[in-house]
Parts: structure tokens; C-alpha cells; sequence
């Protein structure tokens, strides 16, 4: 049983909304569904946000959202085009505008420095990014500061230039020594003074109470749900599925406790848990971009029930419960893996939530990997996924467990395949022969994704990943390619 963890409810419908845009206090009551992009442009005139593609891919209309917790703002990037302006309760949203001082700030001046311009349509959205990332003060490190511009795509400068460019702002920034992030701006010319009012004000902000008796639309970041029915719920209720418990991620003895509002963000940064997965960086950084990973949750990537939802896959191989519960408190729990009936069809009864997930910690013999297959690198969702978790004691399996995405109409837990492998020894031959008991369990289809023989072909690769990095002593990549020649030769 997952322990109590208290969902609160935040109501939004044609009630005023309260929040900060850059320096100015907007009260506002257009329909909470409203896309945030909309709103800044079109009703505050701020048109330095642009709008390329609506879909969380361009990043052209990033922002920035800081939010008033425990007496700090924490500021982070999220797309406008995917944030109903209901969210926004509460928040200080920053644009372009309200980065922009009396002379260029010396983000705006490394971009210009090497060139990183050209048409200037995606430049808010890097700047944005970039003062994002100083903003959160984790700047020692160049690569994670190219990574905070993973979510901006430019068409025409190149990318070489705006690498030269972040390269610059990460060498005016790295030996900040743990200075307050807001103050250091503000004396490094960064940000203007207002800043600093901020917090006091965001705190004078109350929670909105609830008034309307519509039926909700849930949402938790909106990264599914504003990209497939944003014209839909423009006008509807939207209610902030969210953990009034501060813990998002819990340890009790032996178990993780993962609450269903927890962003990818805050399990990537989350210390105890890259100390239970060593690769979690190098698996979390392969899910969407930056600003989508700010606000995309657990429940919703489960929820929305994506045959390739990673970590709806990345789950299943912790062989993880997960815990539901109704308006009225009742609470029950499930293996994740029964929880996907079908194609989008979930055991999810109505007016029930997703409070969250739990699952066992790896142990020393335990062994975790996560493997994915798209078109493009990053920012793109899989061909085919697949994670694993093996128990490993003297050479032999003691039980493993399975998962994969983009082989079925829903993130598949492979129960055979997982089975086959107990009590076996780790080698070439056995895996050959999971290979035979994982295709016949799979029914892939052709998409746009690729066809069903090509990631049937993908799955098996990827199977052999998963112990080429695991076991590389027992599986040799070389010896696996002569194992599978012979065999085809067969
Ligand atoms: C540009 C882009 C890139 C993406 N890349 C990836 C990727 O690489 N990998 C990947 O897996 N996904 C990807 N996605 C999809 C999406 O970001 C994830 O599925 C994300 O985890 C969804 O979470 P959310 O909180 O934003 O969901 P939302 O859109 O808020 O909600 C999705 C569904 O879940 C319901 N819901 C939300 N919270 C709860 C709750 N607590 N209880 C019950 N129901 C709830 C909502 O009502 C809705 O039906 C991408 C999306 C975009 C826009
Ligand atoms: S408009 Fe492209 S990410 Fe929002
Ligand atoms: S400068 Fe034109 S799209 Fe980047």
C-alpha cells in the first residue's frame, strides 16, 4: 500500500486568476484553459514570445515560471503554447520583455558577440532558456548548460554560434561561488532590481478558492493534454491534479514512494535517486527536451497510456504498483502492469486519481537499464523502448523483469519473456532464445514509427543492448553478431 500522500484540488473556471507577468500584477478572469502564449500576446501585448509549432517541439514561446516555495522562487522553463493560463495561478511567468534591461544583458550580448542570430525568431526563446539556467545557479557545468537550450530549435543561424555563445555565458557564470542567483544577476547586470520584489509579492498571492460546480478537465502538465485537445478545453474547468505532500520522492526503508505529480525534472535532479540508478541521467536526458521535462508528471505520461510512454516503460521493469484514489479518500493499489487494459484503456474508474507509484529499490545483485530507439536522438518520442531489471547471483538469473514499448497497443510488461530467463546463466545462446519467446509475445504494427518488422528487429537489438551494458564480461557484441549469423545461416 502506498501511504497517504494528500492530492489537493485547485479549481479553475472563469474565476480570476492571479499571477505575475515580468514586473506587472495581472488579475485576469479569460477562460483558465486559455493557452499562456495567447494570453501574453495577445491580451499583453508581449510579443517578443513567438509561436512556432503549438506542440512543445520549436520552443519558441518558452518562459520562464517561478514559483513561491517556502520562502524562494524557484525558477524554471516551460513551454506557453502547452500551459493553460490557469496554471499560471500564483507563478511569475517571465518573458523576453522582462529580461530585457536598458542596454543588452550579457546573455543577449554573447549571442551577439559570435553571431548567434539571424531572423531573431527563435532567439527570445534561447535567451529565455539560457538566463533560465543561470536563474537556477547550477552553472559550474558546460554541458548542462548546452543542455538547457535542448528545447530550442533555431532554422537558420546553425547551432555552432549559439554553442559559441553559451560557451561564453557559462565562463562569465561558473565561478559564481553559491551566491544567491537573483542577487548575482542583479549586480552582474543580468536582471533588474524589481527582481528581488518578487518573492513577497508572489507570497501575498492566496489560493484561488473553488466556485464552480463544472466537472474538471485533471491535468498535470499539459504536455499530452494541451497538444491533443487544447481546443477543447479552452472553456472547461481545469483542475491541477497536485501533492499537497512536500516529499515528491520518498524512501522508506526498502521502497521509493514516487508521487504522481512529480515532474521528469525532479526525478532526474533527484539525488536519491541517481543514487539508486546510477544511469538515470543518460536514461531521463533521452525524454523530450528540457522546459517538457519541467512539467510533464508521472501520472500524465502513465495516463495518457502512449504505447511508447518511457516512463510508463521505465516503471513496469521496477515492476512498480501504482496507487489510485477517488474524490471521496478510497484508495487502492495495483501492479502498473494491470493497470493497462488496452489501446488508451486504463483500470481507472471515474473521478479516480493517479496518487503515485511505488516500487522496490535495486539491491546489490540488481541490475537496471533503460534503452531507447527514435528517429532523432533527442526531443523525439521512441520507435521502440525497453527497460530491464535483473536480480544476478553467482552468474545465474534469479529473476528479471521486462518491459517494452512500441511493440503492442499498450507499454508491454513481457511476463514470458521475463520468466524465461529465471534460473538461466547469462550468454549469447540464452539470449538468442529469449529473442524466440519475446517475438512471439510482441504484435508490433506498421506506423509512422517504423514497420512491424523493423522494430521487431529493433526490440531484439535492444534486448541485446540491455546486456552488452549490463554484462558486458558475458555478452560480447562481436560474439552476439557471430551467435546471430550462425543462427541465420541456420
Ligand atoms: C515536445 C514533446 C516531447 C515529448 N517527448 C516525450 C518523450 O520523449 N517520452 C515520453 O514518454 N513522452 C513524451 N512526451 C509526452 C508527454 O510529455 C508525457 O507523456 C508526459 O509525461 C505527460 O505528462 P503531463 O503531466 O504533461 O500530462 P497531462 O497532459 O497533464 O495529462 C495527460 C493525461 O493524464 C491525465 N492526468 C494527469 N495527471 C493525472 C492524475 N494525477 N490522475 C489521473 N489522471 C491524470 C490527464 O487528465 C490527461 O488525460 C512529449 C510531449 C511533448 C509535447
Ligand atoms: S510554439 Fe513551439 S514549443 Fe511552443
Ligand atoms: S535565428 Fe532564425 S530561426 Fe534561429
Amino acid at each position: 500500500m502506498i501511504p497517504s500522500i494528500k492530492i489537493g484540488l485547485i479549481y479553475y473556471f472563469y474565476i480570476v486568476i492571479e499571477f505575475i507577468l515580468n514586473e506587472k500584477l495581472i488579475r485576469t478572469d479569460k477562460p483558465g484553459g486559455m493557452p499562456l502564449v495567447d494570453f501574453i500576446r495577445y491580451e499583453s501585448g508581449l510579443t517578443g514570445t513567438k509561436i512556432g509549432c503549438r506542440e512543445g517541439d520549436c520552443g519558441a514561446c518558452t518562459v520562464i515560471e517561478g514559483s513561491y516555495i517556502a520562502g524562494k522562487v524557484h525558477y524554471k522553463t516551460i513551454v506557453s503554447c502547452l500551459t493553460p493560463l490557469a496554471l499560471a495561478h500564483g507563478k511569475h511567468i517571465v518573458t523576453i520583455e522582462g529580461l530585457n534591461g536598458a542596454t543588452l544583458n550579457p546573455v543577449q550580448q554573447a549571442i551577439v558577440d559570435h553571431s548567434g542570430t539571424q531572423c531573431g525568431f527563435c532567439t527570445p526563446g534561447f535567451v529565455v532558456s539560457l538566463m533560465a539556467h543561470c536563474l537556477s545557479g547550477d552553472t559550474a557545468n558546460l554541458e548542462k548548460m548546452l543542455a538547457s537550450v535542448d528545447g530550442n530549435i533555431c532554422r537558420c543561424t546553425g547551432y555552432k554560434s549559439i554553442e559559441k555563445a553559451v560557451k561564453q555565458v557559462w565562463e562569465l557564470t561558473r565561478s559564481r561561488n553559491g551566491d544567491d542567483p537573483v542577487e548575482w544577476m542583479i549586480s552582474q547586470g543580468y536582471l533588474q532590481e524589481w527582481f528581488r520584489t518578487i518573492p513577497i509579492r508572489l507570497a501575498g498571492i492566496s489560493n484561488q478558492p473553488d466556485i464552480s460546480p463544472a466537472s474538471p478537465v485533471i491535468i498535470g502538465g499539459g504536455t499530452d493534454l494541451m497538444v491533443q485537445k487544447a481546443d477543447d478545453i479552452v472553456f472547461k474547468k481545469i483542475e491541477k491534479a497536485h501533492s499537497l505532500s512536500s516529499k515528491r520522492i520518498e524512501i522508506q526503508d526498502n521502497t521509493c514512494i514516487i508521487s504522481g505529480s512529480c515532474t521528469v525534472s525532479e526525478m532526474l535532479e533527484s539525488e536519491l535517486l541517481k543514487q539508486c540508478f546510477p544511469r538515470l541521467e543518460k536514461h531521463f536526458s533521452l525524454i523530450s527536451s528540457t522546459p517538457i521535462r519541467n512539467m510533464a508528471t508521472v501520472a500524465g505520461n502513465i495516463v495518457n497510456a502512449s504505447p511508447i510512454a518511457d516512463l510508463a516503460i521505465f516503471f513496469l521493469a521496477l515492476d512498480a504498483e501504482i496507487s489510485l484514489e477517488n474524490g471521496e479518500g478510497t484508495k487502492r493499489c495495483l501492479p502498473l502492469k494491470d493497470f493497462f487494459k488496452g489501446y488508451k484503456q486504463l483500470d481507472l474508474q471515474p473521478g479516480e486519481l493517479v496518487y503515485g507509484l511505488r516500487f522496490n529499490l535495486p539491491g546489490n545483485h540488481d541490475h537496471f537499464n533503460f534503452e531507447k530507439m527514435s528517429k532523432r536522438e533527442h526531443l523525439d518520442i521512441a520507435s521502440v523502448n525497453t527497460a530491464i531489471m535483473a536480480r544476478v547471483n553467482d552468474g545465474k538469473i534469479e529473476h528479471l523483469h521486462l518491459s517494452a514499448g512500441g511493440v503492442a497497443p499498450i507499454p508491454l510488461y513481457l511476463a514470458e519473456t521475463s520468466r524465461f530467463f529465471t534460473g538461466k546463466e547469462i550468454n549469447g545462446d540464452i539470449l538468442l532464445k529469449a529473442n524466440e519467446v519475446l517475438q512471439e509475445e510482441i504484435s508490433p504494427i506498421s506506423d509512422i514509427r517504423g514497420s512491424a518488422e523493423y522494430k521487431r528487429l529493433l526490440l531484439r537489438q535492444l534486448l541485446f543492448a540491455h546486456f552488452t551494458e549490463l554484462f558486458p564480461e558475458k555478452t560480447d557484441p562481436i560474439q552476439l553478431i557471430q551467435i546471430l549469423q550462425a543462427d541465420e545461416k541456420h
